[in-house]
């Protein structure tokens, strides 16, 4: 296939030469049993694949890869399908996010050394999203990108269930002597019993829509869950359209603009999405070569109203909002908000795309006239606490702890929390602003989701279930409460939060966007050089050989999208190239 100028698709400089080079490249092929006629002068599409037994959310990629290969071709394409690293949120240690950037590397450079011409991406837990659009957005061959869809429903006893909010509710309930252990060990099987990703709008179906609102995968798909056959339906469509995409020299650097970042924003609010999502947003934007700051969440919250009905922050789950019509449906709800202009993976642009959406269920979805929030889900916090920003999910918090000021108990760690937040003895009360530090992106390390801080047992048995907590963590997007996240910069680079001691009392102004500690300068002046003496007297034991060698000196922080500094921008590879076989 060549271009208007000429030139041949990159493929071919594997598979067409007659020489020793090409013998070998149709060889490794025909080893495989694929006749020539199958692949020769087709664009070969590669199917990166996150699938793994570890991601229990990708396990069924396998299966969606083969309904790819399908529609790849039928459109008339080659389908070459490849591993990449899996990040499963359950099984790796410390966290996935540490190894997001490593997934966003590994996926660019197959990409780009790899005979491929264009690319499906299947993806599905939290982090294998975004670190696939990254890895796609840097290597700028067209792309197009496959989740593999929310699990059921779950069901215990009759009530329906969401991973993991119902996980963490029924958990607190446990700690506070409410339900057996026996009776919690029975919703194992209960919630889990399908595959796909988390089924609240976490973190993974917020990403799942932002794919959506981005144009890097087909109208409809986000909500689709795994266990419908129409998952599958939709994988052999996206195998069709991205062989279109390479005939076309569609790249990602053409749908992931300003405009779809703003959509991509604009969306993430109105679902009432994961804080997670506005730092791997942000990474995107970073790989597209665009600037995307807090101070632009700040300027779009305020005009978009929460309207999915969606746990944490609502009531129902992703198979409910697939029914009621998904991301289209929700689209046009708001579409008066968007860029309607911005084009999809299938050549359409968004109001094209959701002119014949219907929405089933207002109580789902629901008009912005009777939203769940009028004034935006998420906001970013600033002040002496955070003066490079914070973030606090509104739409999942008490609004009564929304403006609260109170006394801090301090955490030096996750680990010092995980000892002492069921002391008996611990001096604490339901009014008081429970504060981890040292669990950033380099404190951490990798930014775990330990910014949920439990509450402790004895404020559980007063029967309370929220107080403010403050970390520069991150939360899992299935978890609630009034819990300030992404402080910035974090404690363990010497941010103001490692200065926090047990009674300092603290100002949070959700409302106004502050976050501020009521300690005087002096007294701060004294603590930081105390904390500077401390540091430079102990010896530092991270380990500095290996992957964290790169992550300790390259890992930004969170109003940077947790990147490494050298990763972001992009470098095209080129899809046409000269053809020298003879
Ligand atoms: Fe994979 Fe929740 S564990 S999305």
């Amino acid at each position: 296939m060549t271009n208007q100028n000429g030139k041949v698709l990159r493929s071919e400089a594997w598979f067409g030469p007659r020489d020793l080079e090409g013998f070998l490249h149709r060889s490794g092929l025909k080893n495989q049993g694929w006749d020539e006629d199958s692949f020769a002068g087709k664009p070969v599409i590669g199917i990166a694949n996150s699938w793994s037994e570890a991601t229990h959310c990708n396990a069924h990629l396998r299966q969606i890869a083969e309904h790819v290969k399908r529609g790849v071709i039928a459109a008339g394409g080659f389908p070459l399908e490849f591993p990449t690293i899996s990040l499963g949120e359950f099984f790796l240690a410390p966290t996935s996010m540490l190894y997001r950037n490593l997934m966003a590397m590994d996926v660019e450079e197959m990409i780009r050394g790899l005979p491929i011409d264009g690319v499906v991406l299947l993806s599905n837990c939290d982090k294998t999203t975004p670190a696939m659009l990254m890895g796609a957005a840097s290597a700028d061959l067209p792309a197009i990108i496959v989740t593999g869809g929310p699990q059921l429903k779950g069901n215990w006893r009759g009530e329906e269930l969401g991973s993991c909010t119902d996980c963490r509710r029924y958990w607190s309930e446990l700690r506070a002597g409410t339900i057996t252990q026996a009776e919690y060990d029975s919703m194992e099987e209960a919630i889990y019993r399908s595959p796909g990703h988390c089924m609240v709008m976490g973190t993974a179906s917020t990403m799942s829509v932002i794919c959506e609102a981005l144009g890097m995968t087909l109208p409809g798909g986000a909500a689709i869950p795994g266990a419908d056959s129409r998952r599958r339906v939709f994988a052999e469509r996206a195998g069709a359209t991205a062989v279109d995409l390479v005939r076309n020299n569609t790249r990602p650097s053409q749908l992931i603009t300003q405009e779809a970042l703003e959509n991509a924003a604009l969306s993430l609010l109105a679902l009432g999405g994961s804080t997670n999502a506005i730092i791997h947003l942000t990474a995107i934007a970073g790989r597209a070569g665009i600037d995307f700051p807090l101070s632009k969440w700040d300027e779009l919250s305020q005009r978009v109203p929460v309207i999915a009905n969606l746990k944490p922050s609502g009531k129902y789950l992703m198979e409910d909002f697939f029914y009621a019509g998904g991301a289209p449906a929700f689209f046009k709800k708001i579409l008066h908000l968007l860029h309607e202009d911005c084009p999809n993976v299938n050549g359409k642009t968004l109001a094209e795309n959701v002119a014949d959406a219907d929405c089933h269920n207002d109580e789902v979805i629901l008009d912005p006239n009777r939203a769940l929030y009028p004034d935006g889900g998420v906001s970013i916090l600033r002040g002496s606490l955070a003066p490079d920003g914070a973030v606090i999910k509104r739409s999942a918090a008490s609004s009564n702890l929304l403006q609260h000021t109170g006394r801090a108990v301090v955490f030096s760690s996750p680990s010092d929390l995980h000892n002492r937040i069921d002391d008996p003895d611990l001096d604490v009360t339901e009014n008081d602003i429970l504060v981890m530090q040292n669990a950033g992106p380099i404190g951490g390390p990798g930014m775990p989701e330990a910014g949920f801080l439990p509450l402790p047992r004895k404020i559980l048995a007063q029967g309370i279930r929220d107080m403010v907590r403050i970390s520069d963590a991150r939360m899992s997007g299935t978890a609630f409460g009034t819990v300030v996240l992404h402080v910035s910069p974090e404690s363990a680079i010497g941010g103001p939060l490692a200065l926090v001691r047990n009674g300092d009392l603290i100002s949070l102004d959700a409302n106004e966007g502050r976050l501020d500690l009521l300690v005087d300068d002096d007294e701060l002046t004294r603590r930081r050089s105390e904390l500077e003496t401390a540091n430079q007297t102990s010896s530092n034991g991270k380990p500095d050989r290996g992957y964290m060698h790169v992550y300790n000196r390259h890992v930004m922080q969170s109003q940077h999208g947790c990147d490494f500094d050298f990763a972001v921008g992009n470098t095209p590879v080129e899809t046409h190239v000269e053809f020298e076989g003879g």
